[in-house]
């Protein structure tokens, strides 16, 4: 949901072109967050202008524009401190197009130009006192208002530093936003912040840094801007000790991969944290001082590797990283699942367990495959932990009101860590008192920081924007997280056996799947061209009809339904005639039968159904010509080997139909909006 990225070097010589290289790097690696448009801000040649370079599309796009645009040699000198802002644009406000993408100005004359990541909600309203001081807005997004309220704030306050223009600009706007700001009154100084969306601070030093924390400044006040009120200007405290050193690089970033190429030593900002680096050094304030603000933000050394992010000999993110599942999964149990002794510690929330014991019923939170997550694990939490388990989009939990109270136990299941509506919901049910358990890939992300507890899936970097291993990840999560419950109970413990049993080959069954992927590609073949497919099934597959079909549309702009079977005759059997795509998930489990029942309801409609069932089912497969076979495993594992061929047919359709893989139309990978 937009990129942002910044670069500044200080009393480390670069060039502007070095400089445009590391922001177009940087956008590179933040695109899975937004691809309409994109855009970079630098200085001039003779330092005393900004020049900008915007382009609808994505950062390729951008990537030619600047080649051409900067090709002089004037821009090949290097200048020992410089700052460079960049985006790359997921519209919100505004259709995609040049004018609409950031960074925003202030003036003609450049003198602050903004690149913003969320939505300012009171927009309209800042907007409309900035018109009545006489303020043109070129644009149709939100983010200028920001850029002029500086500008407006630094002409009726000219002795503010670059930091407390920003920050009473921040108490001016509501909504969510990480924003990085430059300006050409204020040159070699970066002013950054975030509420609710993510940022962090990367720095790089040749040194080892002398302290582990950047101790934080505070403000005092917190007033809103009324009519003609002349602002007031924020007091700090002086228990402000900058980190200092010579020659040092900082990047701000919306996300680690972004920075990681660089150095592994960041800081994660908090909301309202306004972090500003000036004469090279970083300071980080807070707007007011509240009872639980810790004393500084400490610097965290990401474990992240740089092959991670890479492509690798792939075509695609998505295509390496479902070929990345039997690792991913065996990541995912690492030093959690001791096979040999049967015992499963998740370290995250193990001191949480007797609390969850007690819990009135537990509620699994998400959007999008994350949900699909939920619903996949549902059945077997039902069974192994003999509570209440619901299932909720985060979107429409927040819609309904729904009643929480202090005994629930709500676990927030989210890849990012960072969207929007799930962090949302939590906020909601952590403010009425519920015990708050956070499953995500993104350590150090917002739903990670305000959970009680959690557990990382440990699935590694996931950029294709369609999520496919973060999704057995989740599974795998939530499978653990049922056998931890049921440790104890004597009766479930040949059923926990079967399952640890079961995960120990997973692996090499994941594998196995895999060699599927040129039958897969075949079917493609034949399917590509129509206009829909339908994917049915019931029980622990009816998560997989609902994810291959989100992955299917998402992928490939082809209509795709997940039926649950049970309610084939209940209306989608009208869809069945002889030239409907139809695939069927028919697996040797307690609803077999059922399966079978709606296999034959659609073979009788002339439907030929592609089935995905047991290798050697021979009497499944006799109802049609097209299957796909895959091991058998115990039921409630099913979901993550059936998933596979899906996740492999909805990229081949999506490759065959031209579409572009790792950046479907219209979507972004971290909603950071509602
Ligand atoms: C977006 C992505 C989906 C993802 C969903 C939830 O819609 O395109 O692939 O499943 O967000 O994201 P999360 O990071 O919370 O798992």
């Amino acid at each position: 949901m937009c990129g942002i990225f910044a670069y500044l070097n200080y009393l480390t010589p670069k060039s502007r072109l070095e400089v445009l290289d590391l922001l177009v790097t940087g956008l590179k690696r933040l695109e899975y967050r937004g691809y309409d448009s994109t855009g970079v801000a630098i200085d001039s040649p003779d330092s005393k202008n900004i020049v900008m370079v915007k382009r609808t599309g994505k950062v390729k796009v951008l990537e030619d524009a600047i080649l051409e645009h900067f090709s002089g040699g004037e821009y090949s000198e290097p200048v020992m401190t410089h700052i460079g802002i960049a985006h790359t644009r997921w519209a919100t406000h505004g259709v995609p197009c040049e004018r609409n993408s950031h960074p925003h100005r202030s003036d003609e004359g450049n003198g602050f130009v903004v690149v913003h990541n969320g939505i300012i909600t009171n927009y309209n309203d800042v907007k409309t006192f900035l018109a009545k001081r006489g303020y043109e807005f070129e644009s149709d997004t939100d983010t200028e208002v920001f850029a002029k309220l500086v500008h407006h704030l630094w002409k009726t306050h000219p002795t503010y530093s670059f930091r407390e223009l920003v920050e009473q600009a921040i108490l001016q706007v509501e909504g969510a936003f990480a924003i990085a700001v430059k300006s050409k009154h204020f040159p070699g100084e970066c002013v950054a912040s975030r509420r609710s969306s993510p940022l962090l601070v990367g720095i790089k030093t040749k040194t080892r840094l002398a302290t582990d924390h950047i101790p934080i400044l505070y403000g005092k006040d917190d007033k809103k801007l009324t009519s003609d009120q002349v602002l007031p200007r924020s007091d700090s405290t002086s228990e402000f000790m900058p980190l200092e050193e010579k020659e040092v690089e900082y990047f701000f970033a919306s996300d680690a991969s972004a920075v990681i190429e660089h150095t592994n030593r960041v800081i994660y900002l908090e909301d309202d944290d306004v972090a500003a680096v000036r004469d090279g050094t970083l300071s980080i304030h807070r707007l007011k001082k509240s009872l639980d603000d810790p004393h500084a933000r400490e610097i965290t050394t990401l474990k992240m590797e740089i092959q991670q992010i890479m492509k690798g000999n792939y075509d695609y993110f998505m295509q390496k990283e479902i070929f990345e599942q039997p690792d991913s999964v065996v990541n995912t149990m690492r030093g959690r699942v001791r096979f040999d002794g049967n015992a499963i510690v998740l370290g995250g929330i193990k001191d949480y367990i007797p609390e969850i014991k007690r819990c009135r019923r537990l509620m699994l939170i998400g959007c999008g495959t994350s949900y699909h997550s939920a619903v996949a694990t549902r059945q077997l939490l039902e069974e192994l932990t003999e509570l209440p388990v619901m299932v909720e989009l985060a979107s429409d939990f927040l819609d309904r009101n729904t009643p929480i109270f202090r005994d629930d136990v709500c676990f927030f299941i989210s890849q990012s860590g960072e969207t929007a509506d799930t962090l949302m919901a939590l906020r909601y049910c952590k403010q009425r008192g519920a015990l708050i358990v956070g499953i995500t890939n993104t350590v150090g992300s917002s739903i990670c920081r305000e959970s009680h507890c959690g557990v990382h899936i440990n699935a590694g970097p996931e950029i294709g924007v369609a999520s496919t291993k973060a999704y057995t990840s989740q599974f795998i999560s939530l499978v653990m997280f049922a056998l931890v419950m049921s440790e104890d109970r004597l009766s479930l413990q040949q059923r926990r056996l079967e399952i640890l049993q079961a995960l120990s080959n997973l692996a090499d069954q994941i594998r196995e799947v895999l060699k599927l992927d040129s039958k897969v590609q075949e079917l493609a073949k034949d399917l590509y061209q129509h206009k829909s497919l339908l994917i049915m099934g019931r029980g622990y597959n009816f998560a997989t009809c609902l994810e291959g079909a989100l992955k299917v549309k998402e992928l490939t702009y082809m209509h795709s339904e997940g039926i649950m079977a049970g309610e084939l005759k209940h209306g989608p059997l009208a869809l069945v005639d002889g030239s409907m795509p139809v695939l069927m998930i028919v697996l040797r489990d307690p609803v077999y039968v059922k399966c079978m029942n709606a296999l034959q309801q659609v073979t009788s409609r002339k439907g030929c159904p592609v089935i995905i069932c047991e290798e050697g089912d021979e009497e499944t497969k006799a109802f049609s010509s097209r299957h796909l076979e895959i091991p058998r495993t115990v039921d409630c594992l099913q979901g993550i080997l059936t998933v596979i061929p899906m996740q492999l047919l909805s990229y081949h359709i999506a490759v065959l139909r031209g579409c572009d893989v790792d950046c479907p139309r219209n979507l972004a990978k971290s909603v950071t909006v509602e």
